[in-house]
């Protein structure tokens, strides 16, 4: 793209982030489809003939591979998204008694916030931890059934089930505000207008000024 057609935006995802999104987004919804379909008898016609097992497997390759591949493609923003997501300052607390004031769309009476918002932050630190879990008992589930008990069978697997039943309650929220503050671009183009950040993000930007971050602002 053209220096012109980024006028006025500011970088906000590169393209190894937005690689890692697409990977976790397409098989997050594959892994919740395919599972789905093993437990919710409406959808057990995609289970008929046992080819989704191999896929929800497939698709299991593909969200336990979202860290590494961070890692391996932007390991600043790797670092970033986990440090960020776990701190909270003042702001953030009163952000949170505000919240049902963004979920309208009014941005402008919220505190000032980072590069990641409140909400934000309590998303990807939840999408952190229920991950792990979803992983860890997947692998136990898929590895070690054999050697389980029929008791700590049904605990791993209802422990599965409730992570992952927290991650798509959070993904509904997640698109929610998506959709409400027209957010998509960032992932599609990695670019964000910039007076749009200066009211969500004001700290970040004035971070990113302060840093003298080369052309923030293309
Ligand atoms: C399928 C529909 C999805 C849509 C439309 C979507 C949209 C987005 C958008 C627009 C952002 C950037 C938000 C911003 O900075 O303003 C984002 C970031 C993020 N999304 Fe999603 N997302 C989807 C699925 C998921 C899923 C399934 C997960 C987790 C399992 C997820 C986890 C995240 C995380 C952790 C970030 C922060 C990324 C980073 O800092 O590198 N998203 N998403």
């Amino acid at each position: 793209m053209s220096g012109q057609e980024h006028e006025g935006q500011i970088l906000r995802y590169r393209t190894g982030q937005r690689i890692v999104h697409a990977i976790m987004a397409s098989s997050f919804l594959i892994l919740l489809i395919t599972g789905l379909a093993l437990v919710w008898s409406p959808l057990a016609f995609i289970a008929a003939g046992g080819w989704s097992r191999y896929l929800h497997r497939i698709a299991a390759v593909g969200f336990i591979s979202v860290p590494f591949l961070y890692l391996l493609l932007d390991r600043t923003g790797a670092k970033e998204v986990l440090v960020e997501s776990f701190q909270y300052d003042h702001d953030d607390v009163v952000w949170f008694k505000k919240m049902y004031r963004y979920a309208l769309g009014r941005t402008a009476e919220m505190p000032p916030q980072g590069r990641l918002n409140a909400g934000q932050k309590l998303h990807h630190s939840a999408v952190i931890v229920f991950s792990a879990v979803i992983v860890v008992t997947g692998l136990v589930l898929w590895f070690a059934k054999a050697n389980l008990s029929v008791s700590m069978l049904s605990w791993t697997a209802m422990i599965h089930d409730l992570a992952m039943l927290a991650l798509t309650l959070l993904l509904v929220g997640h698109v929610f505000f998506t959709y409400v503050y027209k957010a998509w671009s960032s992932m599609a183009t990695g670019y964000v207008p910039a007076d749009e950040m200066k009211l969500e993000h004001g700290k970040w930007v004035e971070e990113l000024e302060h840093d003298g971050a080369k052309d923030p602002v293309a």
